[in-house]
């Protein structure tokens, strides 16, 4: 419909291009003031007449049209009345199609998201729970609109760490309790090496050995310390497969362990690297940086020199359009000085090619959180317990509802999934209970409440409990002209935005535009159907509106599918 007016314009006034006349209609703020509305303050000079009648003569021009009902004009504006049915009409053909929100743009091109990408031998704490979130959403979104994505988990299991956690290892610990407690008695080595070492320095300079003697290759230290990323990773498994997702490729710090040498040569070669106090850097000061560190002085490589080593890696394996991390912030002096020393060594692309997508906190004020010891929390122990709590709601409320587990799976995980989606990325994230887990509200389970009421209307209407039964739109038999009431017109109005918001929450890195979509769209419905009743004895009006549910329900299961959330039937 935009289009057909921007066409109608352009006739009308065709020194402006079709874009600048896309770019100046807008969407009147009261659906009173017409459906479209053009302003023609900006035609005054080149037309040499007041804006008022301009707008006055372009109305007169256009005069009558099937698809308009009437044109207004008021000042400097026309202000376009579409004819409802036609309108309605064109927005749920567009809504309908099984690709509504894809787009083509990416096709043939790869972007990386490097998110997740937690320590191993500490614990998945809940700061990664917000990058793997975040993260596994944008290769959602990136997904819809055509681009091949690489998951890539950047896990940190390379570095003098290591030394530390063998040397205590082969002092306090014993396989059997590595074996049984996992992550956990990793944790409490690590603590035990540094007291230790407070008392006993040298312990530092055996650690250090064990981690030479790991870049060096040993069998013993790779072993160990083999083991020790094995573990932590069934661990972290456990927690993706709660949420439901994986990765294309667990590469972590130590893929790179190899490749850092490279890294030197070209900076040696590029003139870039020089000394400081015995260690290697490249030094940033001209772009108001701290100089960044690629050699430490005993000759060990460090996380900023592995992150080049893998930035060229991946724009060799991938040809990526685009490399994405997901982080806090506090990561933010980090990825700016690794890019401008790839952008340094001749590669424009890094300036626009390679975006840190930083993140705020996570307060846990508002949550009683059991924790497995005094105060580290567990990403796991938060969706477990969320996952408990939905469980306690369904004994209380539908006790005989059928995969009750797998339910309460879904609903716990989405809703705090929605919780760390629904505001800005770089705002803070606090955990309550009371609300994120509320079945009204901006919360996941009130999207997918509506998802499963509109399921429960359709399971009504087609007396099928089968879905596919009754998820065919059947446009041949829509008599449009039932749905032009303000209720139907104001859902169809949130509902056709969905492919904009798909591009804006690219574009900006940021789910919370798809989340906040998903709960207008769910608040559209839910006031469609208090002032619409749908089985009702008259077929063409209930099957007019039967689509418009089929529409929601779809678009309710795509934006959330964006989000990295699931849907149920039944709840
Ligand atoms: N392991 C790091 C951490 O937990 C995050 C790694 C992010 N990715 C990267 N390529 N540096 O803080």
């Amino acid at each position: 419909m935009k289009n057909k007016i921007i066409t109608l314009l352009n006739e009308k006034i065709p020194f402006l291009s079709q874009e600048d006349i896309s770019s100046m209609i807008e969407i009147p703020p009261k659906p009173e003031m017409g459906d479209f509305a053009f302003p023609c303050f900006r035609l005054a000079k080149e037309l040499h007449k007041a804006p008022p009648m301009i707008a006055a003569d372009i109305a007169n021009e256009i005069g009558e049209l099937d698809f308009i009902d009437h044109i207004d004009v008021k000042g400097a504006y026309l202000n376009f009345y579409l004819r409802k049915d036609a309108f309605v009409k064109s927005m749920v053909e567009a809504s309908a199609a099984e690709n509504f929100g894809s787009s083509e743009e990416g096709t043939g091109k790869t972007i990386c998201i490097d998110y997740s990408s937690p320590n191993v031998a500490k614990n998945f704490h809940v700061g990664h729970l917000r990058t793997t979130i975040i993260g596994n959403s944008l290769y959602k979104i990136y997904s819809k609109l055509g681009y091949k994505v690489e998951r890539i988990n950047h896990l940190g299991d390379w570095g003098t760490q290591f030394g530390k956690l063998i040397v205590a290892y082969k002092n306090w610990g014993d396989e059997a309790t590595v074996k049984e407690k996992g992550v956990e008695e990793l944790m409490r080595l690590y603590v035990a090496f540094h007291k230790a070492a407070d008392e006993n320095p040298e312990l530092n300079d055996e650690a250090r050995a064990w981690f030479v003697k790991m870049e060096q290759g040993d069998e013993e230290a790779l072993a160990i310390w083999k083991w020790f990323v094995d573990i932590s990773l069934t661990e972290y498994k456990r927690t993706y497969q709660l949420l439901g997702l994986d990765f294309d490729h667990f590469t972590g710090e130590s893929f790179y362990r190899n490749m850092t040498g490279d890294i030197v040569q070209k900076l040696t070669d590029a003139n870039l690297l020089t000394e400081s106090e015995g260690a290697k850097i490249v030094d940033l000061e001209a772009y108001n940086m701290a100089p960044c560190l690629i050699l430490k002085n005993d000759g060990s490589s460090i996380y900023a020199t592995r992150d080049l080593a893998a930035i060229f890696y991946r724009k060799n394996t991938y040809n990526f359009v685009k490399a994405l991390y997901v982080t806090g912030q506090e990561q933010k002096l980090h990825f700016a000085q690794v890019f401008k020393v790839v952008e340094l060594l001749g590669n424009e692309w890094a300036k626009d090619q390679l975006v840190h997508i930083p993140y705020g906190l996570v307060s846990l004020d508002g949550a009683k959180l059991s924790t497995r010891d005094g105060n580290v929390i567990y990403a796991e122990d938060i969706l477990l317990e969320a996952i408990s709590k939905i469980k306690e709601t369904i004994n209380e409320k539908n006790p005989d509802l059928e995969d009750k587990d797998e339910v309460a799976r879904i609903v716990g995980v989405g809703a705090v999934i929605f919780n760390d989606l629904y505001n800005q990325r770089i705002k803070d994230v606090s955990f309550r209970w009371e609300k994120l887990l509320n079945f009204d509200g901006e919360t996941g389970p009130y999207v997918q409440y509506t998802y499963a009421r509109c399921s429960s209307i359709l399971r009504k209407a087609y007396e099928s409990s089968d879905s596919s039964a009754f998820s065919a739109i059947d446009l041949a038999n829509i008599d449009y002209s039932v749905l032009t009431d303000e209720a139907s017109v104001d859902l169809l109005k949130e509902i056709i935005r969905f492919p904009e918001v798909v591009k804006d929450a690219s574009e900006k890195y940021e789910p919370s535009i798809v989340a906040r979509f998903a709960v207008d769209v769910a608040q559209a419905f839910n006031k469609f159907y208090t002032v619409n009743r749908i089985n009702i004895d008259d077929e063409a009006v209930k099957n007019a509106r039967l689509a418009l549910v089929k529409i929601t329900r779809k678009t309710l299961r795509d934006a959330l599918d964006l989000l990295g959330i699931g849907v149920v039937e039944q709840m």
